[in-house]
This record gives C-alpha cells, structure tokens and sequence, in this order.
C-alpha cells in the first residue's frame, strides 16, 4: 500500500485532491502569507457531482495543505466557481474589530436557475457565513439564460468601487457595487464561455504603458482598455494557452511589491487506479510583451518552483541522433523537466517524443505546434524552444518563453522502446537541459 500523496499515479508536483473530483480553482487569493486555492470539488465521488468548494492553502503555492472543504451545497443548490476578496474597508460590513472579513461571491446552481451569492469568512477561510439575503444576482428571467455563472470580483481604485464579471448569455458582463451586495449591469463583451478574468498588466514591464486583459475559461484573450465599467476590446481573440487547461483563474491581493499576476489552471486529465480525478496546473506569471504579431500574455511557471529542479545535465549543439542516446538514460524517470532548443534542417516537421506521444510537433511547414496554429517569434530561423514539465499523468510545455503553451495527459503506463527521443529528419539540437524533479508532497 502507497503512503497517501505516494500512489502509484498521483501526479508529484502538481496539486490533486486526497480523493474525488476536482475541477476549476475558486477563490485565489493571497491572504496573511498565504496562498489560497478553492476548488470544484465533489466530495464523494470521482465524478463530477455535489458541487462544493474544497480547500487548500500554501506558503509557496508549489507546497498544498488539504483543508476542510469550504462551502457545501445548501437548500439553494450546490456551490458552483466564484472568487474572493479581503474587504478592508468594510463596505459590506461583515468585519469584525480589526479583522476584515475574506469575502467569497459564488453561483449556486440549480435545476430551476444558476444565481450569485455570497459568504464571509473572519478565520482566514476556514469556516463561512453565508450572507442571509442570498442571492445578490439573480438574472435568469432578464437574460431569459439559465448559464449566468462565475463572478470575479476586485477592487477597481480609481473608481473606488467593485467590480463583478459574469459569464452570462454569449460573453462576460460588468457590474458594479460599493457593497459587494447590490450590484448593477453596466455592460458586456461579446465572445466568452464561463470563467471570466479581467486583469490590468503592464506592456514590457513599462508601469507606466498597461493594458487591460479579458480572458475566459479556454484561455482565448482579448487586450484593451477598461474604465470600471466597460471593457473596450483593441485587440481580437487570441489565446495563450491549450490542451487539458481549462477555467484558469489568477490571484488578487498580491501584495504591490511583489506585484504578480498569478494564474492556477485546471488540467482535465484522469490518473488510473487513482481514487481523484482532475488537477491543477503549476502556477504560471502572466505578462504583456510586445511581439512582431503586437501585444501578446505570456504564461511561465512562477519562480518559485525553481525549488523543485535539479539539474542533471546539459548539452550544447549536439546531433539527434547523440541526444537520443543520452535520453535513454530517463527512460524510466516517472517526472522530468526538460528544456531544449531545436532548429530543423531537412524536415517539415520534428520534435520530442515520449513513448509514442508528440510533446512537441512542430510542423514549420504549415505553421503547427501540437496541432495548433502558431508563429515562432522568427519563422525564419526554424528555431522553437521549448520548457517541459513531465509529471506522472500530464505534461506542460512551454514554448517560446511562454508566449504559447499546451498540456496535454500521459499515459504513465505506456511504454515502448524508443522512451524519450527527438524525432524527424536532420534537426539540430541546439540545447538540451534535464532536470530531475521533487515531490511536493510530505
Ligand atoms: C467550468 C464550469 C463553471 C462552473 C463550474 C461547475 O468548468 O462549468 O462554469 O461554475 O464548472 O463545476
């Protein structure tokens, strides 16, 4: 019998539940030297079901300690996503002496209607109060919509007001509140699906140059500006990230000197013989940077899990066929991280393969990284770097310094003889870089 958090195909540096289902992280939030990640959580089962919030709280966000689940289903439904914030000014009045109140706006769903709630807590997010005159939102018979879900709320300072965005009929829409309880539509953006996020960034870390971000639950974008009431898209949809990914959701309340956009996405991957389902996706930075395409979000893992690798080797300007001798020797590593540079040469399309799985498929030919359309920084130079994360049931692949990433699940059982090897004809390996890879758990 494995130790609990040592099973055979429980991912090693990713979060997963000690048991059941897992879907969207809720609620990130960072509060008193801790990082919160709520979650979609049935309780019970592996399956999608009982909708509650579930838990858990870090000092790192790569180190998770399972709590208590937050919020469970009552005579109203059961606890759909939602988001949190610290209410220092004690606008909606549930502080109590010094200790402002972490307040949570969620949608509880049911048969009849999907609404908009809210719920305190004074302990840090460890017990709930669930507001009285719940719900705040209720907008079926407006929208004539049952799918009115997934509040994300924040501060806006120069309107010294709240700000709700809510998935509801074809995109994301604006209310606002000085109260966090009455709340009045301003506007919407067409073009979304389910779990908003709007989010000021600075462009090329210029301060005093930002754009304001929309994105929704697949990761598709739009950059533009935002007055507290109304986005204005100056930029189509693009997307920054695909694959397993899916309802990511970034932090509020990190501090102003530290001054990150965090983001936590949920990878839709299963672990056989596992009594979970489901994950979250190491916590990336999101920036604005000007490319040759225009303002693009780039996604990297934080730096604190630099704490996580050792690196084994590396290798400069090596042959294919050379850096397919020195993988052998991972063949049977359960988690990896690999960084590799490759120029193709002779070939429309090349990459990496692990036992019979392209973790990257670059077709320069036709413009495709893992099937997706995407242009290189410099198509010219037939160059794609990669950074890899190989976990026990998934994989994360960064490319080109994140403006592009994808995640994908493994199947930890397979195997073959070719294990770890670059395929194609004739590619360079310019860089090759193995890491070895802690786990996080105790
Ligand atoms: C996204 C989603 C949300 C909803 C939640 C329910 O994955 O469908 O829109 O609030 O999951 O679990």
């Amino acid at each position: 019998q494995d130790s609990m958090y040592h099973e055979k195909n429980r991912p090693q540096f990713h979060f997963t539940t000690r048991r059941g289902w897992i879907n969207d992280p809720n609620g990130l939030i960072f509060y008193e030297g801790e990082y919160h990640l709520f979650y979609q959580h049935n309780p019970y089962e592996k399956e999608w079901e009982n909708m509650t919030w579930g838990h858990a709280v870090s000092k790192d966000m790569i180190h998770w300690d399972e709590l208590d689940d937050a919020l469970r289903p009552d005579n109203l439904g059961t606890m759909f996503s939602g988001s949190t914030v610290i209410d220092y000014n004690n606008t909606a009045g549930f502080n109590k002496g010094n200790t402002p109140a972490m307040i949570a706006t969620y949608t509880v769903d049911s048969e009849e209607k999907q609404v908009q709630c809210m719920a305190y807590s004074l302990d840090k997010g460890r017990t709930w109060t669930k507001y009285s005159k719940n719900p705040l939102i209720d907008s079926k018979a407006k929208w004539n919509s049952h799918d009115t879900r997934d509040p994300r709320v924040f501060w806006y300072a120069p309107g010294k007001h709240w700000v709700l965005v809510l998935n509801e009929r074809d995109g994301h829409s604006i209310y606002n509140s000085t109260n966090l309880k009455d709340w009045e539509f301003k506007s919407h953006t067409t073009g979304f699906w389910e779990c908003p996020d709007l989010f000021e960034l600075p462009v090329d870390g210029d301060k005093s140059k930002t754009k304001w971000v929309m994105y929704g639950a697949s990761n598709t974008y739009m950059i533009g500006s935002f007055d507290g009431q109304k986005f204005t898209p100056e930029s189509g949809k693009h997307f920054f990230s695909t694959g397993t990914i899916y309802a990511a959701q970034t932090y509020t309340n990190i501090p102003e000197a530290d001054g990150r956009r965090i983001q936590i996405g949920w990878s839709r991957v299963s672990h056989p013989g596992m009594p979970f389902n489901g994950m979250m996706l190491l916590p990336t930075e999101l920036t604005l940077k000007t490319t040759k395409d225009g303002i693009r979000l780039f996604s990297q893992p934080v730096k604190e899990t630099a704490q996580l690798f050792d690196k084994a080797n590396q290798w400069a300007d090596i042959k294919q066929n050379d850096a397919n001798e020195k993988l052998k020797q991972y063949k049977d590593a359960d988690r990896l991280r690999i960084k590799t540079t490759i120029k193709l040469s002779h070939a429309t399309s090349a990459g990496l393969n692990l036992f019979g799985q392209h973790i990257i498929d670059y077709d320069m030919n036709a413009n495709l990284v893992n099937g997706t359309f995407y242009s290189p920084e410099d198509m010219t130079s037939m160059e794609i770097s990669a950074d890899i994360y190989i976990d026990r049931t998934t994989i994360e692949v960064f490319i080109d310094g994140g403006v592009y990433s994808y995640s994908m699940s493994r199947k930890p059982d397979a195997k073959n003889t070719e294990g770890l090897h670059f395929w194609g004809n004739n590619i360079d390996i310019k860089n090759l870089e193995v890491y070895t890879v802690k786990s996080i758990w105790p």
